[in-house]
C-alpha cells in the first residue's frame, strides 16, 4: 500500500509538471544564466575605485560623471553606462557590480576592472588595482564559489562564463606624461611586456576553466582629447607615437590569439578592432549622428584635454558641454555613452569586419557539448 500511494504521488507529479503552463505546449527548461567576468582599466570599472586607496585622478564618483543615465556617479568614467553594462543587458543580465562593493554577490559573475590599471604593476603603481591583482581576486572568488558550489560546479561555472578585457591603454599612454616621443626599440618592448603580462592572465584563467573570451583592443590613442593637448604644437594633431604603440598592440595581439586558439584547449575568443571603428567615428562623427569628434564634451583647455571634468582633480575649472549625445568623447580620456552603445552593439553582433572571429552574442549562446 505505501509502495502504491508513493507510485501515485510520482505520477500525480509528473502530471503537474508535465501540464503546459503556457499555451506554447511545451516545457522549457529554465535557462542557466551564462557568467560574465570583466577585467581591466576605466573604460570597464563600474566604481572598484570608490573602494581604494587612490586619488581623484582614477576616480570618477562625483557629478557630472552619471550624469546621462543614473543620475548620480556610479565611479564610471562616463556620463552614463559602459560598454559592460550594455553588454549585460544584451546577454539578460543584471549589470555586474564592482567586486570590491561590500556584500556583492557572484551569481552572475563579477567585474574587477579598475580605472587607471595596467598590465604592467608599475603603471600608477599604489593607485590602482593592476592586472595580476585583478586576477588575485578573482582567485580568491574562485575559492569562496569553491566553499558553496563544490570543485564540480565551480569548474563548470567558470567554463560557462565569458571573460571580457580592456587592458594596456593605461600602460601605452602614462609614458607620455614626461615623453612625446618615443624610440621604435623602446616601443617593441615595451608591447612585449603589456602583451607577456597580459598572455600570462589569460592562460591562468584559462586553466580554472575560462574558454570564451572577448577583448577590447587599443584605439586610437594619440586622439584622444587628453593625448591630443599633449602632442607638439597642439595644432589638432594625434600624439604620434601613442597611436603607433597601438598599432603595434593589435597588431602582435591578433597573432597572439591566432596562436593561443591552437594551443589552448576549447580557447574561443571574440576581439573588437577599435582602432579602426573609434577612427572611422571621429573622423565622421556626422554618419554616426554626432556633431564634434575631436574635443570633449567636459574638461578644460585645448580640446577640452585637460583631465578636470567634475573640478576634484586638482584643476577646479572645467567646462560642460550642453548636449553630450553630440560629442564622440565625454571627458578628456573616455568616450561618451553612446558611442560605448556603438561599440557594444558591434561587438554583440556586428560587422565581421570590425569584431572577429565570434560576436559576444555567439560566445554568449556557445554551450559545450
Ligand atoms: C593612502 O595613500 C596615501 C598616499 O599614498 C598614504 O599616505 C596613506 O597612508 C594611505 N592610507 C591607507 C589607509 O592605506
Ligand atoms: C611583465 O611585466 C614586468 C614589469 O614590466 C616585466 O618585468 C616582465 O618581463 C613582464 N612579463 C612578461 C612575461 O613579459
Amino acid at each position: 500500500m505505501a509502495k502504491l500511494s508513493f507510485l501515485f504521488c510520482i505520477l500525480a507529479l509528473h502530471r503537474i509538471l508535465l501540464v503546459p503552463s503556457s499555451c506554447s505546449g511545451h516545457l522549457r527548461q529554465p535557462e542557466t544564466p551564462v557568467p560574465f567576468f570583466i577585467f581591466g582599466d576605466s573604460i570597464l570599472d563600474p566604481g572598484n575605485n570608490n573602494y581604494i586607496n587612490t586619488t581623484t585622478q582614477h576616480q570618477a564618483n562625483f557629478w557630472p560623471y552619471g550624469e546621462t543615465f543614473f543620475e548620480y556617479s556610479t565611479g564610471r568614467c562616463s556620463d552614463g553606462r559602459l560598454i559592460s553594462d550594455f553588454i549585460a543587458k544584451y546577454a539578460k543580465l543584471p549589470m555586474i557590480p564592482p567586486y570590491l562593493q561590500p556584500g556583492v554577490q557572484f551569481n552572475y559573475g563579477a567585474n574587477f576592472a579598475s580605472a587607471g590599471a595596467g598590465a604592467l604593476v608599475e603603471t600608477y603603481q599604489g593607485e590602482v588595482i593592476d592586472l595580476k591583482t585583478q586576477l588575485k581576486y578573482f582567485e580568491e572568488m574562485e575559492t569562496s564559489l569553491r566553499h558553496k558550489l563544490g570543485d564540480a560546479e565551480t569548474k563548470k561555472f567558470l567554463s560557462r562564463a565569458v571573460y571580457l578585457f580592456s587592458i594596456g591603454n593605461n600602460d601605452y599612454m602614462s609614458p607620455f606624461s614626461t615623453v612625446s616621443s618615443m624610440q621604435e626599440t623602446s616601443q617593441k618592448e615595451l608591447v612585449g611586456r603589456v602583451i607577456g603580462n597580459l598572455t600570462a592572465v589569460i592562460k591562468e584563467i584559462h586553466d580554472r576553466g575560462g574558454r570564451k573570451f572577448a577583448f577590447l583592443n587599443m584605439g586610437p590613442l594619440g586622439c584622444l582629447p587628453g593625448m591630443r593637448a599633449l602632442a607638439p604644437g597642439r595644432k589638432g594633431g594625434c600624439l604620434k607615437d601613442a597611436s603607433h604603440l597601438a598599432k603595434l598592440h593589435n597588431a602582435a595581439f591578433s597573432q597572439l590569439l591566432l596562436k593561443l586558439e591552437s594551443q589552448l584547449d576549447g580557447f574561443k575568443y571574440s576581439n573588437i578592432n577599435l582602432y579602426s571603428y573609434i577612427s572611422q567615428i571621429m573622423e565622421h562623427p556626422t554618419n554616426y549622428g554626432f556633431k564634434e569628434g575631436i574635443t570633449a564634451c567636459c574638461g578644460s583647455g585645448p580640446f577640452r584635454g585637460i583631465y578636470s571634468c567634475g573640478g576634484r582633480r586638482g584643476v577646479k575649472r572645467y567646462e560642460l558641454c550642453d548636449k553630450v549625445s553630440e560629442y564622440v568623447w565625454w571627458d578628456s580620456f573616455h568616450p561618451s555613452e553612446r558611442v560605448y552603445q556603438l561599440i557594444a552593439e558591434q561587438m554583440w553582433n556586428g560587422n565581421p569586419n570590425v569584431v572577429e572571429p565570434y560576436s559576444l552574442k555567439s560566445l554568449f549562446e556557445w554551450v559545450e557539448v
